[in-house]
């Protein structure tokens, strides 16, 4: 394929992110929706448009993301977006910042229901958590965390969820890493999965740890050791200089061995970390021709929605299993 060729079309997605709720209660400082002021909007998907998402892409879509920007247990009638899953056979992840899961039947069948749930956890002190998050909500998005935890080992064990804790990193949270594998570990979730903060205003900027690169690496291998030590799962940023932090060999052994005996079939097969938080996403990279089959509200204009994805064969493809095969979630974000 020559590089002036037009991109061939996306093949239909396999995970599909939607935007139940643009709504959130908190306010954090790195937040770009937050920023904008859409949070304040409480604006969330009409129930027409989740039918005709549901009829018309759903059907083959293996995970469905709840969550682009807002908090998803602010969604009004977060039941009828679980039920389409439960209906479809869909795999749900959601981003939550904790703050409102309750004990209730619904948390139940979002949990039996969902591949992977992550929870954002910018500080491990209460100061540090509302200062980044806006509310002086440690103590209380702690214990819903692990009330969330220990329902799901209520559940069969085929219906269990990954859980992780999620941290932005930034100057002012940068030695907390430590304290937050520790917390990630003392709660009893998979994994701790840690980004870059993205600078989205040029107010922003001085959070960011490329001013300060020395200390955010030192902390990164700190980090390391420490979940090493505790045998917790730990997905880490780039350093900002020189190889990426890996696990010692005997820890990596140790966790493969852990995760394989917990293995189901249901979560092997569910999305693992990392996958796109909206806010992170540089401008213009997420929808349809960019690089994650994401639809939100603003795709809402296409009709039919299937017609985002012509069903025109792929040409040079380099790998046949990029375009053809849809078992696996990371296949479907692949172009051909
Ligand atoms: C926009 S939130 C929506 C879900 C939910 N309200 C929450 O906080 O998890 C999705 C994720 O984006 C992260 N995020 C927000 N602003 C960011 C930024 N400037 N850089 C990197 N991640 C950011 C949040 O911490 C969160 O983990
Ligand atoms: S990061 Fe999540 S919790 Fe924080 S303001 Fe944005 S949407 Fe709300």
């Amino acid at each position: 394929m020559a590089p002036s060729d037009p991109l061939p079309p996306l093949p239909p997605p396999v995970l599909v992110n939607i935007e139940s709720t643009l709504g959130c209660n908190l306010e954090c400082v790195m937040c770009g929706s937050h920023l904008s002021g859409v949070t304040r909007l409480r604006r969330s998907m009409a129930p027409a448009l989740l039918a005709r998402i549901e009829e018309e892409v759903l059907p083959g879509v293996v995970d469905l993301s709840l969550t682009v920007a807002g908090e998803p247990f602010m969604t009004p009638k977060l039941g009828d977006f679980v039920a389409v899953a439960e209906r479809g056979g869909h795999w749900l992840q959601l981003n939550s910042n904790a703050t409102l899961l309750k004990d209730s039947k619904l948390l139940r069948r979002i949990l039996a229901q969902s591949g992977s749930i992550r929870f954002s956890v910018d500080g491990a002190r209460p100061e540090t958590y509302a200062a980044i998050r806006g509310q002086d909500a440690l103590a209380t998005v702690q214990a819903n965390i692990a009330m969330a935890v220990r329902v799901r080992a209520e559940l069969p064990p085929d219906q269990r969820p990954r859980l992780a804790l999620c941290m932005v990193l930034m100057r002012r949270n940068v030695d907390e890493l430590v304290e937050m594998v520790e917390m990630a570990r003392d709660l009893g979730v998979d994994q701790l999965e840690v980004a870059h903060l993205t600078v989205l205003t040029p107010e922003m900027d001085g959070e960011s740890l490329r001013h300060d690169p020395d200390r955010c690496d030192a902390m990164l291998r700190a980090a390391r050791v420490r979940a090493d030590q505790l045998g917790l799962r730990l997905v880490l940023p780039p350093p900002m200089q020189g190889r990426p932090v890996a696990p010692r060999p005997s820890a990596r052994l140790r966790l493969a061995l852990r995760e394989l005996r917990q293995a189901r079939p249901r979560r092997l097969g569910a999305s693992a970390g990392g996958a796109c938080t909206a806010c992170a996403w540089p401008p213009g990279s997420c929808g349809p021709a960019g690089g994650c089959p994401v639809i939100s509200c603003k795709a809402a204009s296409s009709s039919p929605l299937a017609a985002m994805w012509p069903p025109a064969p792929c040409r040079g493809a380099p790998s046949p299993a990029t375009c053809t095969s849809r078992a696996s979630p990371r296949s479907g974000m692949a172009r051909c």
